[in-house]
């Protein structure tokens, strides 16, 4: 009965050949590896063998929902969650943070206009979850050392805010905010406060077992009433879960939704999918219970000790500094006026190491983003080598000039009214999307001058620009 391509694994793979790595802790953003090929296989084999299951009813998959709540369970213990406490798997931070804004607009329908405290460091999704909810994201400037400024945010609450935020970490300068103050603050209004470890809230609790210093940030902490904790970054299972936690039941209620309103099956969710494959659920609990709690101290230790060698390396080097120190397995470095920051990013590319360049934003300049992995350790002196050399020669290569006429071109456009022709235009002149002899696609591969032309252009400027460049990349493929 098969029609189609004889062998599509094949294929797969050949396309599969385009992608970063996901093995060998050199794609320092985006994929989070162990180093233990085990933990892969685990992963494989249970994805595979939940694939087709759904989520959607655990009446008629109890398997998902046990795993589920073991999950959440072994989350509980490193989250120093009380009794009262529950969770739901969601399919990664963005999703647990929207779940996080909605249920605490919900829990007041007597505010019309809502509103939620964030420090400016908090993450994206929490301006999705504005846009998506209608909730007023109200910014508050962090401190000179990136971390929350919890008088300022105090501040800011007012009777209208639903719910206030705290990272742990941060994810462009890693660090841990204020969180006792921060929670304390929005207790004292009897708000919500929300502390997003998505992306340091499987490696924070063993940080500390370890020794290291971490202020506090978790369930212990009067005042924190949620916490979202991706298991598809530090808890090394395959991409497509999170948790989100809340301190009792009914914090959680809002978060529901059940509809009777039409003739067939009543809908009844937790999250914002309905059907939801089980194939992440079984993984990240195999991987999960593969590993175990000792399994996990081990890695953190392997991640951590790659981060002190690799902040080690950069303090070494006169041209780069640290943004500010790590407090946890995110390293955030920056470049003096000799080496351009996207360059040094190009190089390091080439040589094999992915990391991610964040544009300037406000009066902060651009810096590199590198989120470490336990895999990253057996690696660390060839990261060494490869620092140095793609140091010289961005140094050697100088700095990347944005043409001073596209400068200008790019400050007098108002991107609300900008049209399709216009984004065409752009996007060429900036190199983002080119045209490729077969009238396809060609993406960059050296990215530098991509970078220095949005770095210059306005924030608004860049999201139209990206939204644009997006669009032209989600073009059906026909087959003739
Ligand atoms: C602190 C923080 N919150 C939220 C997210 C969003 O997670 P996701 O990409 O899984 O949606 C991230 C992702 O890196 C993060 O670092």
């Amino acid at each position: 009965m098969t029609s189609g391509t004889a062998d599509p694994l094949e294929r797969l793979r050949a396309l599969q050949g385009a992608d970063l790595p996901v093995h060998g802790g050199r794609t320092l953003a985006y994929v989070y590896d162990s180093g233990e090929p085990e933990v892969d296989r685990v992963a494989r084999e249970a994805v595979a063998a939940y694939a087709a299951s759904n989520a959607l009813d655990p009446t008629a998959f109890p398997s998902l929902l046990q795993m589920e709540n073991e999950l959440v369970g072994f989350a509980c213990a490193l989250l120093d969650a009380p009794v009262t406490a529950v969770g739901t798997v969601t399919s990664g931070g963005t999703e647990s943070i929207l779940l996080a804004v909605q249920g605490a607009r919900d829990s007041r329908p007597d505010v019309v206009r809502p509103r939620m405290v964030l420090p400016s460091t908090a993450h994206a999704a929490f301006h999705k979850a504005a846009h998506y909810f209608g909730v007023e994201a109200v910014l508050v400037p962090v401190g000179p050392d990136f971390r929350a400024d919890p008088a300022a945010m105090a501040e800011a609450m007012d009777d209208d805010t639903v719910l206030v935020v705290a990272s742990a970490p941060s994810y462009a300068h890693g660090v841990v905010d204020p969180v006792t103050d921060v929670a304390a603050a929005a207790a004292a209004r009897g708000i919500r406060c929300h502390v997003d470890a998505c992306i340091g809230g499987w490696v924070l609790p063993y940080a500390a077992r370890l020794g290291r210093a971490v202020p506090p940030w978790t369930f212990a902490v009067e005042g924190v009433t949620s916490i979202s904790v991706d298991t598809h970054k530090y808890a090394y299972a395959p991409k497509g879960t999170s948790l989100l936690l809340h301190r009792d039941a009914g914090l959680r209620r809002p978060q529901f939704f059940a509809s009777a309103a039409w003739p067939g099956y009543t809908m009844l969710n937790a999250t914002t999918q309905s059907t939801r494959s089980g194939g992440p659920v079984a993984g990240t609990w195999a991987v999960v219970e593969h590993i175990g709690d000792a399994g996990y101290l081990e890695l953190a230790e392997r991640a951590l000790a790659a981060v002190d060698a690799i902040v080690e390396r950069i303090e070494r080097e006169p041209a780069l500094r640290l943004v500010v120190p790590p407090d946890s397995t995110l390293v955030a470095m920056a470049t003096d006026a000799s080496c351009d920051p996207f360059t040094l990013t190009d190089e390091l590319v080439d040589r094999g190491w992915y990391v991610q360049p964040q544009l300037s934003h406000g009066a902060d300049g651009a810096s590199i983003h590198l989120s470490v992995s336990a895999g990253t350790v057996a690696h660390v002196e060839e990261f060494a080598t490869a620092l140095t050399e793609s140091l010289a020669a961005a140094q050697a290569a100088g700095p990347v000039a944005v043409d001073a006429d596209v400068v200008a071109f790019i400050e007098a456009l108002d991107p609300t009214t900008l049209d399709d022709d216009d984004f065409d235009g752009l996007l060429a002149a900036s190199g983002l999307v080119g045209t490729a002899a077969d009238g396809g696609l060609e993406l960059p591969t050296r990215m530098a001058a991509v970078n220095a032309m949005l770095d210059v252009a306005s924030p608004p400027m860049r999201e139209a620009l990206l939204v644009a460049f997006l669009d032209r990349l989600q073009r059906p493929v026909r087959r003739s």
